[in-house]
């Protein structure tokens, strides 16, 4: 008997590289984030693990969203989510500049770490400094026993289980899953959403689980477009609100695994920049999801259109006959609220960083230059 297995493969279990098994982990890791925080009614968001009072949360003036590469992505989610939700000024902050910009921290601030593993130099530093100005310093993290875990004076846990991959996939959309019930806690707390507000938007995060797997069903046509992109050297992603921190992310991933150059651009600013790029040929990737700005989405994708740029989008079923008139392709994401379009729309870019990176020959889980976990400063 001969054995053709050994130990890494099945850890793999069945998939190819870490990063893929990764990405089909996401519907699990939702509802893992999400168990026993939500009421058996389904209106009302149970954080008991928390340390901060309802005291406190009606006092906060502002938050600091602070974090290094894929969890800084997250947090421009996370910024959107509670902006709308709880209508608190927001800053995003990357945790290598934070302590240097002086930041304006009081006792009335609440500063968010995100961190997969909770040992990120810079995030930790940035913890630290706004402990030392009297903020109260909330960890959301995916190691229970990490050093921003022990040190913050909260933690709220994302349940997406090891990731081992460097290209970080299932803690990004778990830390957006925790800013959402975080989010709708701090809303509750402050009164900025009604109940119903409240039960549809948890109704919607059930739904998630299973749209994501029907995004996971399209890889075989987002692996041919992967193919057709990793031909090129250039491209860029365009978006509007919550697309853009998506488009932000989406770039991050190909750019770390595939090394394909790319630039995420918030849609409407392109044309103040670097539209000059944009010459025949150029793949061009336009999130439209957020119906409020579709239109103005449309007439950006129309600037780079008419440049030669070609163009791929991604957007709702219902929009995608109309948006065809515009674009050369198009990806469809199943319907949701439009706070929570990162969460399923971001899926679709993992996937085609990945294929990029595997028509292209790259060593998936393991890039070049890169490590999983940075604790230098
Ligand atoms: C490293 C990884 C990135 C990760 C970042 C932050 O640079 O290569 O994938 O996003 O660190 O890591 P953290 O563990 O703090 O989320």
């Amino acid at each position: 008997i001969t054995v053709d297995w050994d130990a890494v493969t099945a850890e793999k279990g069945g998939y190819e590289h870490f990063m893929l098994k990764e990405i089909h982990e996401q519907p699990k890791a939702y509802r893992d984030t999400m168990r026993g925080r939500i009421n058996a009614e389904g209106n009302k968001v149970i954080l008991p693990e928390l340390n901060l009072t309802v005291e406190q949360i009606k006092n906060i003036r502002n938050v600091q969203i602070v974090a290094c590469g894929t969890a800084y992505n997250a947090g421009l989610v996370g910024r959107s989510l509670i902006e709308t939700l709880v209508r608190i000024p927001v800053e995003n902050d990357i945790a290598s500049e934070y302590r240097y910009r002086s930041p304006i921290v009081t006792p009335e601030t609440l500063v968010i770490v995100v961190s997969q593993s909770g040992e990120t130099a810079d995030t930790l530093a940035a913890l630290r400094e706004g402990q030392a100005n009297g903020a109260h310093v909330l960890a959301i993290t995916n190691v229970v026993g990490s050093s921003i875990a022990r040190e913050a004076n909260d933690v709220l846990v994302t349940l997406a289980g090891p990731e081992i991959a460097v290209a970080s996939t299932k803690a990004y959309t778990s830390q957006l899953i925790a800013f959402t019930l975080l989010g709708l806690y701090m809303a509750e707390v402050r009164g900025t959403q009604t109940e119903e507000q409240v039960s549809e938007i948890l109704t919607a995060m059930h739904a998630l689980p299973e749209q994501v797997e029907e995004i996971l069903a399209q890889k075989e046509a987002i692996k041919n477009y992967a193919e057709q992109i990793s031909k090129h050297k250039h491209l860029f992603f365009i978006g509007r609100g919550v697309d853009y921190a998506v488009a932000q992310e989406g770039s991050l991933k190909l750019k770390e695994i595939s090394y394909i150059h790319s630039e995420a651009y918030a849609a409407g600013e392109l044309k103040h920049g670097t539209l000059a790029l944009i010459e025949e040929g150029v793949p061009v990737i336009a999130l439209a999801t957020v119906e409020s700005v579709l239109e103005k989405t449309v007439s950006n994708i129309k600037e780079v259109k008419a440049r030669g740029a070609d163009v791929m989008a991604i957007t709702h079923e219902e929009h995608v006959t109309d948006l065809l008139r515009s674009v050369d392709q198009a990806f469809v994401i199943p319907k949701t609220l439009p706070l929570l379009t990162a969460t399923l729309s971001v899926v679709t870019l993992q996937l085609l960083a990945y294929y990029a990176s595997l028509a292209l020959g790259h060593d998936v889980d393991k890039p070049r230059n890169l490590a999983k976990s940075v604790t230098v400063e």
